[in-house]
């Protein structure tokens, strides 16, 4: 099996887990959405063949799976959901259980401790992180954080949730630190 059906049919098997679980996890019905919306954010962020990669806050690993199988980029990410029911199920399934850990990002540890640089880190769908509660000041520290783990030509996708993030909130600060890509999506460069 090759290509996005190999996708599809790992996430068809922990859907079936989903079924009669929590309603949290409901969410992960609209795969495709999901699926479609990780393509959109690696095209953003100019994702190259054999580029490390990191995601931050991964949820299923849609993403970082399709940055390993279509365009051979060694992946790493975190969940603090590691262990929980269908993230640990699709992560078996799609390979992922080795390349994530269960870090919890905040702002001044927003990736664990690593010597190692990365292209592209992603942040997609963050409210989740605290954005909206912190203040412009912790933003733009999260933000330089992150940047010290970047290679040199290093980039942030950063993906903000439309219904709970007040994008006023931090404008002048993505002015001076990135550019907008699309909507909802910013583009920093270390
Ligand atoms: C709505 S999902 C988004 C998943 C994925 N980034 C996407 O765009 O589809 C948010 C994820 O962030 C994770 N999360 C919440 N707080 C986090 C934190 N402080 N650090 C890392 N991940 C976190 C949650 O466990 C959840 O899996």
């Amino acid at each position: 099996m090759t290509g996005y059906n190999a996708l599809y049919t790992s996430i068809n098997e922990a859907h079936e887990t989903l079924m009669h679980g929590p309603s949290q996890y409901k969410w992960f019905a609209s795969a495709k959405r999901f699926v479609q919306q990780s393509r959109e954010c690696i095209g953003l962020a100019g994702t190259r063949h054999g580029e490390v990669v990191y995601d931050i806050g991964c949820g299923p690993g849609y993403l970082l799976w399709i940055c390993r199988e279509r365009l051979g980029c060694s992946v790493q990410g975190c969940d603090p959901l590691r262990g929980a029911p269908i993230y640990k199920e699709l992560y078996q399934s799609l390979d992922l259980s080795q390349c994530i850990s269960s870090h919890i990002s905040s702002i001044q540890n927003p990736l664990p401790h690593s010597e190692l640089k990365y292209d592209v880190i992603f942040a997609t769908w963050i409210t989740w992180i605290g954005f909206g509660n912190w203040s412009a000041d912790e933003f733009s520290t999260y933000i330089l954080q992150c940047k010290k783990h970047l290679s040199h030509r290093g980039r942030i996708l950063l993906r903000f949730e439309e219904s709970r993030f007040e994008e006023k909130l931090y404008e002048s600060c993505l002015q001076q630190l990135g550019s907008k890509v699309a909507p909802l999506c910013y583009l920093i460069r270390a």
